[in-house]
């Protein structure tokens, strides 16, 4: 049955600054292709609308979606200020199904959809969350687990010693649209405020295995980057003059010779890149101009940035236009 999915897309994106100063984190790039993108391409077919909740830098999503035919109806709806996760699902109730799922627009993840789809139909309760086990849940939501699935505590970042268990939200949502009775009209947390409340109404947690990734830190971004290339990802779209580590991806346009590029390196469109550089467990976003010599390691470099000869660069963020 045709089925709604809302993307949560409107957060600042403080973690990944300074490159989401000028481009929102929805649309930073993975494996040379917009995050919401990637994270569209793993939606199952019944998804027919996609609703994306923006706020921050909105007309920018909404421009992009104006230009990128993606085979599936896209709404966009702007929030004028922050409505929070909770309010931005309230925000968007008249695009909505009887049931439908909701997004983190940062989570990435081999879970299988159809199969939550049909694991919340079993249950019927009012709301499906994916979970994933983690070694330290403290930067997450942590669930209570108890008899048949059955979420009996939800808690968003509590302290070690408070966490209810190492079972964390992936971000990745089922809810009936009975749920939009529980959220307030405003600013409302979906996870600090909507979860704790509607416990009683038939919460349940969907397991799954594989991978789950946040990548809504330089760490983890490039964690993403890589991972999705070691899943054979990455294309090469350029005649290549150099020397290639696998898994590399490389955008069009891209000019030079005499470098090696890789592992784990994703470049964009139209970069050059001088003899003698190497560029390795990093991305490199379009338009950027690397001299002769360059060592890059582990580090993300925005649009249109120019590194002069010889310089190293590790471990480090560079916002997009900066000259080094
Ligand atoms: N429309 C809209 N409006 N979207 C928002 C807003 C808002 O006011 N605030 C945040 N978002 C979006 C972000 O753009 C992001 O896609 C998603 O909601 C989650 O926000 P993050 O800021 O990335 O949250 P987090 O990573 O600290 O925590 C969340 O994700 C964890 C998994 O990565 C929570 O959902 C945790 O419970 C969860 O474990
Ligand atoms: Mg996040």
């Amino acid at each position: 049955m045709a089925k709604a999915a809302v993307i949560l897309a409107g957060g600042l994106g403080t973690r990944l600054r300074p490159l989401t100063y000028t481009t929102p984190k929805p649309l930073l790039p993975v494996v040379n292709r917009p995050m919401i993108l990637r994270l569209m391409d793993t939606f199952p077919e019944d998804v027919t609308t996609v609703v994306i909740a923006v706020s921050y830098m909105a007309e920018r999503i909404q421009e992009f979606f104006a230009k990128n035919d993606c085979g599936r109806e896209v709404i966009v709806v702007n929030e004028e200020a922050p409505l929070g996760t909770g309010g931005a699902i309230k925000n968007v109730g008249e695009y909505l199904t009887d049931s439908f799922f909701v997004f983190n627009a940062d989570n990435f993840s081999s879970i299988n959809l159809q199969e939550m789809e049909r694991f919340h139909a079993k249950h019927g309760g009012i709301g499906t969350i994916a979970l994933w086990e983690v070694e330290n849940p403290e930067p997450y939501g942590v669930v209570k687990l108890g008899e048949n699935t059955r979420i009996l505590a939800f808690k968003e970042k509590p302290k070690l010693s408070e966490a209810p268990s190492k079972k964390i939200n992936a971000g990745m949502y089922i809810f009936n649209k009975k749920i939009l009775d529980f959220i307030p009209e405003g600013e409302v947390s979906l996870e600090r405020t909507v979860f704790p409340s509607i416990i009683g109404q038939g919460l349940y947690g969907f397991e799954f295995h594989g991978y789950w990734i946040d990548c809504g830190k330089p760490k983890e971004f490039l964690d993403t980057n890589r991972f999705l290339l070691s899943r054979g990802l990455g294309k090469i779209e350029s005649p290549i003059e150099g020397y290639l580590l696998e898994p590399v991806a490389v955008g069009k346009g891209m000019t030079g010779r005499g470098y090696t590029l890789g592992p784990n390196t994703c470049i964009g469109n139209n970069c050059t890149i001088g003899e003698g550089s190497i560029i390795a467990n990093s991305v490199i976003f379009d338009n950027v101009v690397v001299g002769k010599n360059v060592q890059i390691d582990r580090s993300i470099i925005g649009n249109g940035v120019k590194i002069s000869s010889g310089n190293v660069i590790t471990d480090r963020v560079v916002g997009d236009g900066e000259q080094i």
